[in-house]
């Protein structure tokens, strides 16, 4: 069977707010993607790597590699205009004969590591075509209700969700054979809606934070060099 990394890497950063996708910043004296990239490829490297661009930065990612001498193989498959049609893209190149596990990760959390890559891998099974990796929340959290007031609610039955998510390959290949929904925030949410439910949660890593506001990248690089 071959396994997968499918890494998301197609949109646009518009809350980071840089001159360019922050997928592409600087992190630790290159773009940030390389690390994200290496960080999952040793986390389990039994895998092929696809990672999905916007059509106008493929080029530019492929003079970065020739440029930084970043050499780890790997597809390149052009983005959708959302995060789920840009997964799907990939997906759809997946061969269902041949697939094994796939992991769906996002460019823009550098901080992968192979302990949680190992929990993941653990909870797969055939009663669990998914897992995911998440955190209990540490703000607190309010409700908007319809008039525009807000409630406080209780948080311990939160979780916040983290990639990458680990799927059986058919089954992720046959969830995103439906009709993409703006309700898919991640690869979950996708599983879900078409019928696989019993999904399986393991701790993710406070330290795999999606980079997404002004100094997400700083406060990586205040954490230490990269490992
Ligand atoms: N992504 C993608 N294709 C899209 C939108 C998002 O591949 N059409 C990817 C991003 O590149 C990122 C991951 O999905 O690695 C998570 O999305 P997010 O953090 O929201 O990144 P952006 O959409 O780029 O940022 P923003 O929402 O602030 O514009
Ligand atoms: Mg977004």
């Amino acid at each position: 069977a071959e396994n997968v990394h499918i890494v998301v890497a197609a949109g646009s950063g518009s809350r980071y707010g840089a001159d360019m996708p922050k997928q592409f910043c600087d992190l630790w004296g290159r773009p940030l993607l390389m690390t994200t990239l290496e960080r999952l490829h040793s986390s389990a490297h039994d895998a092929r790597i696809i990672v999905v661009l916007s059509a106008d930065m493929v080029e530019g990612w492929r003079e970065m590699c020739a440029e930084y001498g970043f050499t780890l193989p790997h597809d390149i498959v052009t983005g959708g205009p959302s995060r789920a049609h840009s997964v799907k893209n990939a997906v759809d190149t997946l061969c269902p004969e041949t697939v094994g596990w796939v992991t769906v990760h996002d460019a823009a959390r550098p901080m992968v590591t192979g302990d949680m890559m190992r929990r993941l891998l653990a909870a797969l099974d055939d009663s669990h075509p998914g897992v995911i990796p998440v955190v209990s929340v540490t703000d607190s959290i309010r409700q908007i209700l319809p008039d525009g007031s807000s409630v406080s609610v209780d948080r311990s039955i939160y979780r916040a969700v983290q990639t990458p998510q680990l799927f059986d390959g058919h089954a992720l290949i046959e969830a995103y054979r439906q009709e993409i929904m703006p309700s898919f925030t991640d690869d979950a949410s996708v599983m879900e809606a078409a019928g696989y439910t019993s999904l399986a949660l393991v701790d993710g890593d406070t330290s795999n934070i999606k980079v997404t506001n002004p100094g997400d990248i700083a406060r990586i690089e205040l954490n230490g060099p990269a490992a």
